[in-house]
This record gives structure tokens, sequence and C-alpha cells, in this order.
């Protein structure tokens, strides 16, 4: 009786300490191709199969923010078939799956230099954006053409540019006056991931969210982006639900 209780407690997710925020480096697309002999780009269309599954389980958990890395400033460094492929996902993706995002109450939204974007993803990010902009439930927040250190350096010439004008006085410069300057802005109190998840067994940041995510906690998983599914997921979360965030203070405090 003991060790079944025991067993529940761990394999359970706790509804009263879901991440409010989960950002995600889905990575490994590449290697799960590789192992079964297909071009990359198979990873590339399976990943996004990810994608749906993984918003799907997020919004039903109850995440408010699921903020996915999708491409990186240094991505265009990729092959150029590799990278018109990925700037086409968004057109496959958003043409079918905006139906059940609506259904799902889940909102669209996109972060990054979204202006370097080709036309026509751009055009598909948007319209999804525009077509969920009534939904009230999750936000699924893709990074697109992102890096945090852009991110950082021009929210740094935005804020210099403003106490060169007079507009502010430098000493109110100030975290919440950063914060407010960075992409994640229209996140509010939300902007912060409470957790952050790498895929593939990579342990890195890659020059994401590196302001944002002072705080988090950091799980990587050994699981390929296009073999991630809910369960893993799920287990993921609980292992969050196990640590102990203290954000620089003692446990005891921080409770307070
Ligand atoms: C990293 O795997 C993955 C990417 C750079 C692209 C991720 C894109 C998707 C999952 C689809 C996104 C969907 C939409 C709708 C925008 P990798 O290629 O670096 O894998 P590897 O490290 O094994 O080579």
């Amino acid at each position: 009786m003991l060790n079944s209780k025991k067993t529940k407690k761990v394999t359970q997710i706790d509804p009263d300490n879901i991440p409010s925020h989960v950002a995600i480096i889905m990575d490994g697309n590449g290697r799960w191709a590789k192992k079964r002999y297909l071009p990359r780009i198979a990873g590339h269309k399976q990943g996004m199969e990810t994608v749906k599954t993984i918003t799907k389980t997020a919004s039903h958990m109850g995440i408010k923010v699921l903020t996915l890395y999708a491409f990186s400033t240094e991505n265009w460094k990729r092959p150029k078939d590799e990278v018109s492929y990925i700037m086409s996902l968004p057109g496959a993706f958003f043409d079918k799956f905006v139906p059940e995002l609506i259904e799902n109450n889940v909102s669209v939204r996109v972060m990054g230099m979204t202006e370097q974007l080709p036309k026509q993803t751009l055009a598909a990010v948007n319209k999804a954006v525009e077509q969920t902009s009534h939904c009230t439930g999750m936000i699924l927040n893709f990074a697109l053409n992102y890096g945090a250190r852009m991110e950082i350096t021009n929210a740094v010439k935005e804020i210099a540019l403003a106490a060169a004008n007079h507009e502010i006085d430098p000493v109110d410069i100030d975290e919440n006056m950063i914060a407010d300057h960075l992409m994640t802005a229209f996140l509010g109190d939300l902007a912060d991931p409470d957790l952050l998840i790498r895929t593939s067994g990579e342990e890195r940041i890659s020059n994401f969210l590196l302001w944002q995510i002072a705080y988090s906690e950091f799980i990587f998983s050994e699981t390929l982006w296009p073999d991630f599914d809910a369960d893993t997921f799920e287990k993921l979360v609980i292992e969050y639900q196990g640590r102990h965030r203290r954000f620089g203070g003692l446990e005891k405090e921080s409770k307070k």
C-alpha cells in the first residue's frame, strides 16, 4: 500500500505545480534521419509532427507559454536546400494545424528577426498569428531567426538611443527596463521560462533566451526531437516538479 502510494507520487503530474512557461530547443532531427538513411529534411518533417503533439500535450496540461526554438540566427549557415526546406515548414504546418490550434484555444506568436525571413514564410506565420489572435489559452511562441545576443544588443541600442535623446535618465536603467526591450516583453510576467528542455543529448544553450533563463530549470533529454512524445514530455515535467527552486534564496525563505 505504502509502495503504491510512493509510486503514484513520482509518476503523476501535480496539477498545482505546472510550469507556466516551457521553452524547448528542438534538436536531433538530422541524427534521427541519418539513423534511418534518410535525408536530413525527413527529420525536420517528422520534427514538425512532434511540434503538433507537444503543443497539444502542453496545452492540455495547463502550460501557459510554450516557446520553441525553430530557427536560430546561426542556422543560415546550413546547406541552402535544408534552409529552404525549414523555411517552407511554417506554411505546411499552419495550413493543416491552425483549425486544431483554434479548437485548443492556442494562440500563435513569433519572435526573432522576422523581417529577414523569406516573404512566404513570414506571410504564413503572420496569417497563423492573426487567425489565432482571439484564442485565450496557451501561447505557442515560435523563435524563428532568433538569437539572444542579437536580441540583447538591440535592447541595449534602443535604451542607449532613448538616453541619448534624453527620454530616459541612464540612472533609471534597471532589469525591468531591459526586460521590456527584449522580444519576450509581450509575455509580461511569463517572459522567463520555468523549464528549459533541450533534446538529443546535447548540453548547450546555443544563444537561446540568455537573459530570460537566469533562474530556469534545465533538463537535457537524450531523446531526439522526432522521437519526443507526450509520454517523454510528461516525464520531464514530473522531473521538473521534483526540483526545488530557490531563486537564489533559501528554500524556506522563498516560500514565504
Ligand atoms: C535541430 O535539429 C532542428 C532545427 C534546426 C529545425 C527545427 C525545426 C522543426 C522541428 C520544425 C519547426 C516547425 C515549424 C512549424 C517552424 P538538427 O538539424 O540540428 O539535428 P542534428 O543536430 O541531429 O543534426
